[in-house]
This record gives C-alpha cells, structure tokens and sequence, in this order.
C-alpha cells in the first residue's frame, strides 16, 4: 500500500473514541458492523473503528485494486511471482467447465472420491483381502492441518475407517498411531505436495517398514496425495493410488485439492462435496458482494486495520464450539505463512509490520487459562469467537451457556467494569469479534474455510506481499540437514556457528544415553 494512504489510514485511528462510547454515540453501529453471509453471522461492532475509518478502509480496497488482484488470479496470471507460479486455489471447488485448471482438479477430484468411497466399502482393501480399518494421514504443514482440522470438526459425521493424522518427526507422533493399529486393516496416506519433505519421507519409509514386517505386498496398503507424482511412483505408490494436485496450489491452501482424501474417507466423499460446496458459495461471494457487505473483504481489513493500524502484535481466535478445536493451528499456518514476510513485492518494507501472530484453544477452556490476561494484561489482545447457532450433541442447555460465554466474554472485553480498586478494574475497550455459523455442517465449514483463505489473501494484498510463498522456511530446513548429518557422523560442527557448542555437547551426551544402541 501506498504509503500516504496508509499514513492517513493510521492517522485515522487518532480520532477512534473507546468502544463504549461509540457504541453510545452510533446506535446504528451493529447494523453497518454485521454482514450476513453464506451461512455465517459476522459482528465487527465491537472493533475499535468508527465510521470514518470504516469509510477509508472501504475505500482503500479499491485503491489497491483487490478485486482486480482476484481477476488475475482467477484467469491463472502469475501471482506467487518468486516460485513463477498462478494461484488456483479456488479452481479447485470451481465447475469444471469453468476453466482448464478446473477441469483438470476436477478429475483428480472424482479418482479420490471414487477410491475413497472403495475404502469405505471395502472393494479396494489390503493384500490379504481385509477391509481397511484405519487410515493414517502422513504429511505436515498444509498436508496436515487442513484436513486434520475439518476431520475433526466433522466428527460427528464420521462413518468409516477409523482416520488418523500424524506429522511430527518426533517418533512418539507415528508410535502412537501404529500402537492400536493392525498392518493388514492399515491404509497409509502419503500426503505432500513435493513429495521430499524430511518428516514426511521419515515417517513414510518407517510406515513402509511397519507394513513390510507383516504384509509383503505393501504397496496395496499406501495411497499418496502429491504433485510430484513421478517421485512418488518411483517410491512405489502404485499408480491407481496416486493421488494429483497441482503446482499452482499452495501447500496451505490445498484442503479443497486431493489432500481432502483423508476427509473423504472419514466422512464419505458426498459429505466432503458438500463441504467444497460450502466453499464454493463463499466464493462466488467474495467475487460479487458489494465491498460493505463482503464477509472476507470486511474481515480482512478488520485484521489488517488492527495488526497494521492499531499496533496489536497478536490475534487470539478462540472457537466456542469443541470441535473446531484444531482451528486455531490451522489458521496459523494459513496466515502466518502466508503474511509473515517483511518486504513487498516491490521490495520495500511492509508498512505498518506483517502477519499477526495467530493463537487460541477452545473456548470456554481458555477462560479459565489465559482470559486473565486478555481482560486485565497490559498488551491489548483482539480476539475472535467462532461458533455455531445450532447446538450440536445431546445437551442443549450446554450449548446455550457456550454461547452466553460468548456474549459475556465480548461486553467484558468491550465495556469493561469500573471499580475503587485496580485489581478489580476492567479498562475495557478491547476489541473483539465474533463469528457465527448457523451450524457446523460440512457446507458451513467450507464457507467458513474459504472465508479465512480469501481474508489471508486480501490481508497481504493490503499489506503489498506475496502470500503465496514461504521461503522463510528454507533457512531451517538447509541448517538441520548440516545438523543431523554432523550428529549421525559424531562430527564436529562449524566452530563459527553460534550452536556449535549445543551440538557437540548432544553428540556426545547422546553416545553416553542412548538406549537404542
Ligand atoms: O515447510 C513449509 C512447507 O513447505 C509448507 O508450506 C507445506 O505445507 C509443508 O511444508 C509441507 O510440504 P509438503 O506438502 O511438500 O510435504
């Protein structure tokens, strides 16, 4: 963004009055402040804006040409211009008729459909004939969270296999899973994008091992999930069970690609089309609702005005629903990755700072860990509650003081409570948002998924970034193959390294403990 504008935008945020004041002084305020789309309620009424600010954030949307941005994307023009690639995420959920990169995820679509629906009937099975019993997912970062995420919020429409994700290269992550599992009833994913991954290919080869003990033939008991096909047949997935997506889908951006397949086989691939229906409303949403009405438009800029404009380094999103448990690490990534990044496209420093840091847990769990902190700390913590209307489970009165939390939580923030004493003073006028999913259903996930996809990409839109790469990553990755390789050698590492001495300390406390040698 332009510096001026951005300068004038935070000027702005002088002129904002406490919350409890605005809301006063503007009864019309939740009215212009809540947008109603694809399923979800959304109350931004108690942000720290006004409707001056309101006004020049709209309007900043078409300054930096954000519907312009999601033409090109949508036409295939090369977005993620460092990796030389277009961004087609949304083809994925998109007819098939209505592009060729449509068409092309489409059959791949209906091939993982097709073999999960096999899975879960029984007509495709292990070597020795045995229906599959349990699936587990292997894969990290956007081959794991995702799917992981909606498997676990959809729980409750599970009617297949028993399905597991694992993607720690920590052993205990892959021990655990196998600890209950029979090598005849298990089928492996390997899901990852490249296909090289280092705690991917770890775990795969330790699956492959586990299988081979009992199962000779143990080709039958892995499917992939990948875009580099030619390195995964040459792996030995046989070539009905590989799996295709795309180099213009981005890792964490993938759940609507085959990376679903997990989810599929969990919930059945009709659930899963529902879900991508879900994702497909809120789409055409974002493409077509005028900017004041447009749920990830107004989201965006309710995050970027608070991480950028107002200075609040962190978000807490804290879903009231105990199946949306995993979407706080979800979201993590998918922002994080995405918008964590100093410089813009043209090079210079993002105004204003990047990406917040993303955090949360279930609610009301948290209320009674870190709420202390969000009501009475000194750094001010926006957060965002996400839930759902329709109670799901056998208790209804329960969902009803869920949601009271939710209500109570939001005034306390806002309104706070004056007292003689400080320990009892509630300054209030702390920003929250909160989110409401007429039910979680697999339609209303996938809106609510899409939603946070497009806001994450309009965020770094505002901010002048590319969202779609993460070579911040690559450093580590580089670092930890010179590390393991000096640890597997009991050599020396480079004395010019700052961890050299924790290095040489843990070959040699390693020799002396080890109990696997
Ligand atoms: O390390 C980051 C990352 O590249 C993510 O962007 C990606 O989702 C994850 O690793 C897993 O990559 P892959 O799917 O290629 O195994």
């Amino acid at each position: 963004m332009d510096a001026e504008v951005f300068h004038s935008l935070k000027n702005l945020t002088n002129g904002v009055a406490p919350l409890s004041e605005l809301s006063q002084t503007d009864p019309s305020r939740s009215d212009w402040l809540t947008i109603d789309a694809c399923g979800i309620h959304a109350d931004f009424s108690r942000q720290r804006i006004n409707r001056t600010l309101y006004e020049a954030l709209l309007h900043s949307v078409d300054v930096v040409d954000i519907r312009g941005s999601f033409r090109k994307m949508m036409a295939g023009d090369i977005m993620n211009a460092t990796e030389d690639r277009a961004v087609g995420h949304m083809a994925l959920r998109a007819p098939a008729t209505s592009s060729p990169m449509a068409q092309q995820a489409s059959g791949q679509l209906e091939r993982a459909k097709l073999l999960a629906d096999g899975v879960r009937s029984g007509s495709v099975c292990g070597a020795s004939g045995k229906q599959f019993a349990t699936v587990i997912n292997i894969g990290i970062g956007g081959s794991d969270l995702g799917p992981a995420m909606v498997t676990r919020a959809l729980r409750r429409l599970a009617n297949g296999p028993v399905v597991k994700f694992i993607s720690n290269i920590d052993a205990a992550d892959l021990d655990e899973a196998l600890h209950s599992a029979d090598p005849e009833t298990t089928l492996f994913v390997v899901s990852s994008k490249t296909f090289t991954t280092l705690e991917t290919m770890h775990n795969a080869e330790r699956a492959r091992r586990w299988i081979q003990a009992s199962v000779p033939d143990w080709a039958h008991h892995f499917v992939a999930a990948t875009s580099h096909t030619e390195v995964a047949l040459n792996w030995g997935i046989q070539k009905d069970r590989c799996l295709e997506f795309f180099d213009w889908v981005g890792g964490r951006f993938s759940l609507s690609s085959v990376i679903g397949f997990p989810v599929m086989c969990a919930i059945g691939a009709d659930q899963f089309s529902e879900f991508l229906v879900g994702m497909a409303d809120m789409d055409s949403h974002v493409m077509t609702a005028p900017k004041e009405h447009n749920l990830p438009m107004v989201h965006a800029l309710m995050w970027w005005m608070n991480s950028a404009l107002h200075s609040f380094s962190t978000v807490a999103v804290i879903p009231y629903s105990h199946d949306l448990s995993r979407l706080p690490a979800y979201l993590q990534q998918l922002v994080m990755e995405s918008n964590g990044k100093s410089f813009g496209v043209d090079g210079r420093a993002v105004l204003g700072g990047s990406s917040p840091v993303v955090w949360g847990e279930a609610g009301t769990n948290g209320q009674h860990a870190f709420f202390q902190m969000l009501h009475q700390g000194t750094q001010v913590v926006p957060v965002e509650f996400v839930t759902a209307a329709v109670p799901l489970g056998t208790d209804d009165e329960a969902h009803d003081l869920l949601f009271a939390n939710v209500i109570a939580q939001s005034e306390a923030l806002a309104a706070g409570r004056v007292h003689d004493e400080p320990h009892k003073t509630f300054e209030g006028n702390r920003p929250s948002s909160v989110l409401v999913l007429d039910e979680l259903s697999s339609r209303g996930l996938g809106s609510l998924i899409a939603m946070y996809e497009h806001s994450a990409v309009i965020q770094g839109w505002l901010m002048g970034i590319n969202s779609f790469d993460q070579w911040g990553v690559e450093l580590g990755k580089i670092l930890a193959v010179d590390a393991a390789t000096a640890i597997e050698f009991g050599v020396s590492q480079d004395e010019q390294t700052m961890t050299h001495p924790l290095l040489n300390w843990y070959v040699s406390i390693r020799k002396k403990l080890s109990r696997n040698q």
